[in-house]
């Protein structure tokens, strides 16, 4: 078993080795990648640190490559880089970029490709499947990259899509990590609960990406972290919003505009209570559902204070309402 998973590591990691190079060094890997990222603004050196590559448009060239030096079938398959039909062989990422998806201490445990075209009937981005050594639920894009920076600076940005994470990057700013467009898991959080105690969520200027992002928080709470969110103006993503905005300017936004997540949320869900007293009734209980969340008394009392301040309901109700829900936990 252990073997099996060393051999996995191995193949993904010559994987990224030739996508990169086919990237850096082919015909049509500089035709076709390499421009597809420079026109998203990424630099040479943005594209050495992510290991960025290009999948070259052929049924098997990546495979062949790979049985030739010596890599086996097995691993190819089990890995989801080869697909294996009967007795053929298909390159699963075949005519895509590629972005190598690294574990904490650097290994390559996964890629996401994405597709050229706007071909809307295939998937945008194609990722690795499950397998032993890939988890999706277990991984955050970039946190390899981003460790340092991130315990340095005693703070983590957390970010949707790969390309949100390497646009901050080219823009100066390097930690940050993406969830990969999925709501954040236990796992997740631990990873960046080891490096530091504080998360912003960034998200989409769009009401999607709003209600996703405050989903997910309650778990973060949970873990004892501190919580800031983000928003970005309408139609924008961290990508698209740092791609046209100088680094000083960018920094400038990100503190002007980081909320605390508690006060950002009450004073969201009394705009959509709208002044229903039923509909504020049962946003009420959601609030205080987060709250309840927090390890820390002193933490939720101080929060317990704001929210009667913002909601304008008595502490007392609040105090109640947050008694009868932690007693249900227990
Ligand atoms: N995602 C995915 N599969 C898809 C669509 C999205 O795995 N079919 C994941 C990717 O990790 C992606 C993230 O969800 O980076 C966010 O999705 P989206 O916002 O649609 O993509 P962007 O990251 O903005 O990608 P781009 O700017 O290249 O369109
Ligand atoms: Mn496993
Ligand atoms: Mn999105
Ligand atoms: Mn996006
Ligand atoms: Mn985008």
């Amino acid at each position: 078993e252990a073997n099996e998973k060393e051999s996995m590591y191995l193949v993904s990691e010559f994987a990224q080795k030739y996508f990169h190079n086919t990237l850096i060094n082919s015909d049509e890997g500089k035709a076709i990648g390499y421009s597809y990222f420079k026109e998203r603004g990424f630099t040479g050196e943005t594209i050495r640190k992510f290991g960025l590559g290009y999948s070259p448009e052929s049924w098997d060239a990546f495979t062949k490559e790979a049985l030739g030096k010596g890599y086996r079938l097995e691993y190819l398959d089990k890995t989801g880089l080869t697909i294996v039909k009967e007795d053929k062989q298909f390159d699963r990422f075949k005519g895509r970029v590629m972005f190598p998806i690294h574990s904490m201490s650097g290994r390559v445990l996964g890629f996401g490709g994405r597709i050229l075209t706007n071909d809307k009937k295939a998937a945008k981005y194609l990722n690795s499947p499950e397998s032993d050594i890939y988890h999706k639920s277990k991984v955050l894009y970039g946190i390899y990259q981003a460790k340092q920076a991130i315990a340095k600076l005693d703070n983590c940005y957390l970010v949707e899509g790969y390309t949100d994470v390497i646009q901050f990057n080219q823009a100066g700013i390097e930690n940050v990590v993406a969830s990969s467009g999925t709501a954040l898991t236990p796992d997740q959080i631990r990873l960046v609960n080891r490096l530091t105690k504080n998360i912003t969520v960034l998200f989409d200027g769009d009401a999607a990406g709003l209600r996703a992002s405050v989903r997910g928080v309650d778990l973060i709470l949970e873990a004892g972290m501190n919580v800031k969110v983000c928003s970005f103006p309408d139609g924008e993503d961290p990508d698209s919003f740092a791609k046209k905005t100088p680094y000083e300017e960018l920094i400038q936004y990100l503190d002007a505009n980081a909320k605390d997540f508690i006060q950002f949320k009450a004073s969201l869900l009394m705009r959509e209570a709208n002044n229903d007293p039923i509909k504020k009734a049962e946003l009420i209980r959601d609030m205080v559902t987060s709250i309840s969340k927090i390890p820390d008394r002193i933490k939720r009392e101080i929060y317990i204070q704001e929210c009667s301040r913002i909601m304008d309901i008595s502490e007392q109700v609040l105090v109640d309402t947050l008694a009868q829900l932690v007693q249900k936990d227990v």
